[in-house]
């Protein structure tokens, strides 16, 4: 089903930035029964995460375990709420190339390793109408 022209093959998952992660988890049980899948501190990004899946896709709670973190940060000026928006690609180098020879601006010049053992990139919000973009090599 996938269009051969796009680089996303299926949204990874989508990010919500939160003050306490508990109270978040237990929100999703208790109103959505959903469980979370898979939990994990992402020391360089300063982040712990639960991934609630969702068919193929996850929701990805977020919250800061450093004061100094990107994600700290973000809910000092913007408050809780969505974060980013991770695509799944085949290639994260070959979509992060595609992205960088289109002119438009990044965060990370190389793919990185991300959580679940994955090689993430992300395109700089401003280069896309305000939405921190991910992508997502399973
Ligand atoms: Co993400």
């Amino acid at each position: 089903m996938t269009d051969d022209k796009t680089l996303f093959s299926e949204i990874d998952h989508v990010a919500i930035a939160v003050n306490d992660l508990e109270e978040a988890i237990e929100f999703y049980r208790s109103t959505f029964g959903a469980e979370v899948e898979h939990r994990e501190v992402v020391d360089s990004d300063g982040v712990e995460e639960a991934l609630i899946k969702v068919a193929e896709s996850y929701i990805q709670l977020l919250t800061p375990t450093k004061e100094d973190s990107p994600v700290a940060k973000y809910l000092e000026k913007r408050g809780q709420g969505l974060h980013h928006v991770g695509y799944r690609v085949k290639d994260c180098k070959a979509a992060l190339e595609a992205v960088k020879a289109s002119g438009r601006r990044v965060i990370d010049e190389e793919p990185r390793p991300g959580s679940r053992g994955t090689t993430v990139a992300f395109v700089h919000p401003s280069a896309a109408f305000g939405t921190l973009i991910e992508l997502v090599q399973e």
